[in-house]
């Protein structure tokens, strides 16, 4: 293991005290792996209940695999503690990390109210030659133009001078809550200073902390640009996906047949249609890209065509169904994907108000989620198994569960729409119409082209 040097200045096989500022999803398994790499590390949030719960080397967070027993080993061996006081973690770490998050607000701008107190008290108790990073999303130029200036006023002292001043860089996160240890693992991790010496310091922190590659980019912007390009290049793709889905439908072919096709060429990647994109990454950061960059106009349609696809969904089952008024429908999925305890920009919140609106009774499931988190969605709970009276089931998310879904509890059912194309091989019985996200209409044996209608879908 290396060496515990204080103070820490970068050399090859030696390790210092490094300061997480907010031990949420992303920021506990970073500790974590700081930790597991021989750092001393000090946990930063708000929550004393939280820093309470650390504090006895237990974990609040659920859904990471390794995650409690890293913590637990690491508290043993007195390489991770937690507090609420920035200014204290500040003052005894070598590299501060921050991973609070920024959020998007109503009209859709970046939303600063966690990351700028964040700042300011870390700012209060920097000290000559400590790095800071930002591993939060930000829009291009934040760590620079924003946090740069707050830093300096908050501590008094200059950036980019390592003896008497603070380093600053940006370096993305990029893991996939759920794996994060994996995605530390693999991933390159890239790095981006306000300055040469500040990049160069973040680099020799992230490749004692890591065993992936660490790619040190030009400029701190580079890395904050790298992370809104991959994220909004997935919401594009996404959308066209969409958009391909509805024409699919529109000419009686199926949309899987023509990915799977298109993707046998190695430069096609084409990704999968769907009821929408939720989560605290792909529908945020195209906004938080377009925030700063308005001629940049693909990101922002993409946006709409993705947000669209509930409003797909619900013309869907009203076409099959006629009338939704005082129609009960189910919701299988709340979560903005499977397999994650997560309702950040689900989509399940708009498409139950929306059913709602269109007078549908609307009842939920998640195997993830209690009665009260169904409740607190806006749907009744229904519980796995039990007979229904739903005329309609919405799938939202692709949750392996879904798969053992008997068509037998609700004698009443007229439609399944498929929002994930997840339960195309689950038998329904006649008269039950399956619509999946551009899959076509194979009823009687023979496919049927439609009209062009706003949206995609496709019946079985
Ligand atoms: N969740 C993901 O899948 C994911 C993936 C990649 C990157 N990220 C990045 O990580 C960031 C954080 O996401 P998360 O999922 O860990 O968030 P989270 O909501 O799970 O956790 C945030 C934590 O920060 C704490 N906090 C709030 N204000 C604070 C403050 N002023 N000082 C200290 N702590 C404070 C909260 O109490 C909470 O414990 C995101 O904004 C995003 O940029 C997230």
């Amino acid at each position: 293991m290396s060496q515990f040097v204080s103070p820490w200045r970068g050399e090859p096989e030696t390790v210092g005290t490094v300061a997480v500022i907010g031990m949420g999803k992303i920021g506990l398994p970073l500790a974590a792996q700081y930790a597991a790499r021989g750092w001393h590390v000090i946990g930063v949030d708000v929550l004393p209940w939280v820093v309470e719960t650390l504090n006895k080397g237990r974990v609040h967070i659920f859904d990471e695999p390794g995650l409690d027993e890293r913590i637990a080993e690491a508290h043993a061996a007195g390489r991770f503690r937690a507090t609420t006081s920035h200014a204290e973690a500040a003052g005894e770490a070598d590299v501060v990390v921050m991973i609070v998050p920024v959020m998007l607000s109503e009209v859709k701008e970046p939303d600063y109210r966690y990351m700028d107190p964040a700042t300011q008290a870390v700012g209060a108790g920097l000290h000559p030659g400590v790095l800071v990073v930002y591993e939060t999303t930000l829009p291009v130029g934040d760590t620079r133009e924003r946090y740069r200036p707050m830093l300096e006023a908050a501590s008094g002292l200059h950036c980019g001078d390592p003896d008497e001043g603070f380093l600053l860089a940006f370096s993305p996160e990029r893991v996939y809550t759920g794996r994060t240890f994996h995605d530390l693992e693999t991933y390159p991790k890239l790095v981006g200073g306000v300055d040469a010496t500040s990049g160069a310091r973040a680099a020799a922190f992230y490749r004692s902390v890591l065993p992936a590659e660490v790619w040190q980019l030009s400029t701190a912007e580079a890395a904050e640009f790298a992370k809104l390009a991959e994220t909004t290049y997935r919401d594009v793709n996404i959308a066209l996906a969409n958009q391909f889905a509805a024409y699919a439908e529109r000419m009686g072919v199926d949309i899987q047949e023509v990915i799977r096709g298109s993707n046998s060429q190695p430069f096609s990647h084409i990704h999968q249609p769907g009821i929408g994109v939720g989560g605290h990454c792909i529908p945020v950061y195209p906004h938080f890209l377009v925030s700063r960059a308005p001629e940049l106009t693909l990101p922002a349609l993409s946006r709409q065509v993705n947000d669209g696809q509930v409003g797909v969904a619900v013309q869907a089952v009203e076409r099959e169904l006629g009338s939704l008024e005082g129609t009960p429908v189910l919701v299988l999925g709340l979560t903005y994907r499977e397999d994650v305890k997560e309702l950040a920009y689900t989509r399940a919140l708009p498409l139950i108000e929306r059913l709602t609106f269109h007078g549908a009774e609307v009842w939920a499931h998640d195997p993830l989620l209690s009665d009260e988190e169904v409740a607190r969605t806006g749907a009744r709970p229904w519980h796995w198994g039990d007979a229904g009276p739903f005329r309609a089931i919405v799938v939202q998310t692709g949750a392996k569960q879904f798969r053992s879904l008997d068509p037998a509890w609700f004698p009443e059912l007229g439609v399944v729409y498929d929002g994930r194309n997840s339960l195309r091989e689950v038998p329904l019985p006649e008269g039950v119409t399956y619509v999946g996200v551009g899959v076509p209409d194979v009823r009687g044996g023979s496919r049927a082209r439609r009209a062009p209608v706003a949206g995609g879908s496709g019946r079985r």
